[in-house]
């Protein structure tokens, strides 16, 4: 893999490079344990960093740091290992590490306001928005209402995009189209009737009502 070839490289590039690796084994038996291992922590990064920041080195790399890093420097660091050294972590991760980190070993305390937006990222907003619109989709699907709907132009109903312009102004939008899809109707558009669905949770009502309103 690319970033094992990386080190190898790395060391072996190094004019120390065999005396280090020499004096690798004796020094790692005569070095007490708790040495390599993470200090423990309540915060979420503490998990996250023993799975993802030793595949490649021990947790010495992170022991024998400097004292009195700050959180952006060490998320810095967490960082670094991602996009200069390939780690497979995201984001999200860096910025949950970078916490921990700067806690357990650095200058930052964990109840600070950054430490704690960074160890909780706010992912519940954007993934909130989508798992919504899937899901009006599917259900848009599961319902057979692309039967007889289309966004952009009549089936055998209105498009979804005629019923969003027909609501713009109405401050009642929501309910009146949740109304609608549940009792379903006839004469609002044509003589054809839709057929009711009752059988609709509120909370699919509401999905598929946003949805089409937003059309
Ligand atoms: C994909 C492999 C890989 C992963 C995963 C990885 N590192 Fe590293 N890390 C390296 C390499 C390569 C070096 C530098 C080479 C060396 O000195 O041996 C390094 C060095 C370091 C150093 C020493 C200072 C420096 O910048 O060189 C620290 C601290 C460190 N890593 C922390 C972390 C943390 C924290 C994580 C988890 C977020 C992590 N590493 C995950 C590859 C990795
Ligand atoms: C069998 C065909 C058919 C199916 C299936 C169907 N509709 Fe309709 N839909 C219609 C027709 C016809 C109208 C126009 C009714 C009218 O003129 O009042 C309509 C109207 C609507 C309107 C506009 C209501 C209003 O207040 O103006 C919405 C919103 C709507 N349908 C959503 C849905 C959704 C969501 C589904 C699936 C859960 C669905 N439809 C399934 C035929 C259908």
């Amino acid at each position: 893999m690319k970033p094992m070839k990386f080190i190898t490289t790395l060391l072996c590039a190094a004019p120390f490079c065999l005396a280090t690796l020499a004096s690798a084994a004796p020094l790692s038996i005569t070095l007490p344990p708790e040495t390599a291992v993470f200090k423990p922590s309540t915060l979420p990064g503490y998990a996250l960093a023993q799975q993802k920041c030793s595949v490649c080195h021990s947790a010495d790399y992170i022991n024998f740091q400097p004292p009195g890093l700050s959180l952006a420097q060490w998320t810095a660091e967490a960082g670094k290992m991602q996009h200069v050294y390939g780690a497979p972590i995201s984001d999200q991760d860096v910025s949950v590490i970078g916490a921990y980190l700067a806690v357990t070993y650095g200058s930052a305390k964990a109840n600070d306001a950054d430490v704690q937006a960074a160890s909780n990222p706010p992912a519940a907003q954007p993934v909130a928005v989508t798992v919504a619109k899937v899901d009006a989709k599917t259900l848009l699907q599961n319902n057979a209402c692309l039967s007889c709907h289309a966004i952009d132009h009549k089936v055998v109903g209105p498009a979804y995009h005629d019923v969003a312009a027909k609501y713009a102004k109405d401050p009642q939008a929501l309910d009146r189209v949740m109304s609608s899809i549940q009792h379903g109707g006839s004469g609002k558009w044509g003589d054809v009737p839709m057929p009711p669905f009752a059988q609709l949770s509120p909370d699919d009502l509401k999905s598929l009502a946003t949805f089409i309103l937003s059309q």
